[in-house]
């Protein structure tokens, strides 16, 4: 298939690539950026390992075409991965409890719960447990370690109300 010249937004940054039509974000964004953060744990829109923000809504990346991203005349949508949360360099606050609480095992899942987390407490700094739970319904985890999981996004909760 013929490639296109797009323009993508992805963490700050404007790269201009050439991708097939049918090219699926994931793809583009762990081949052609290198950003290997955002993984492929399924083959069904069930695991949630590839989500990314798109304007800071939760996104599965795998299941998306890069195409319907690209910059027009119009600046495209901003795409942010889980390279993209950390702030000036210091580690965001989800990022930082997973590490004090051993929230990873594996670690495959864990960008994907990040950028979900970061996307939730953007948008409601002081969820209950239900949203929480509401908010993750979509990230799987294989090597099931959700309490340590879920103290980690506690502790970020509690770090972020302190600010820092
Ligand atoms: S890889 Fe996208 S939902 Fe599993
Ligand atoms: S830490 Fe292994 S899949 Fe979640």
């Amino acid at each position: 298939m013929k490639k296109q010249l797009i323009e993508l937004r992805v963490n700050g940054r404007t790269y201009e690539i050439a991708a097939e039509p049918n090219a699926l974000l994931l793809d583009v964004l762990r081949q052609q950026l290198q950003l290997t953060g955002s993984k492929r744990g399924c083959d069904d829109s069930s695991c949630g390992a590839c989500t990314v923000l798109v304007d800071g809504v939760p996104t599965l990346s795998c299941t998306v075409l890069a195409m319907s991203f690209a910059a027009d005349e119009q600046p495209g949508p901003e795409i942010v991965t889980v390279e993209g949360i950390a702030d000036r360099g210091a580690l965001a606050a989800i990022q930082k409890a997973y590490g004090d609480w051993g929230g990873a095992q594996c670690g495959y899942c864990t960008p994907g719960f990040m950028v979900t987390v970061k996307a939730l407490l953007d948008r409601n700094p002081e969820p209950s447990d239900e949203e929480i739970r509401h908010a993750l319904s979509g990230n799987l985890c294989r090597c099931t370690g959700y309490t340590q999981m879920y103290q980690a996004i506690k502790a970020a909760i509690e770090a972020e109300q302190k600010g820092h």
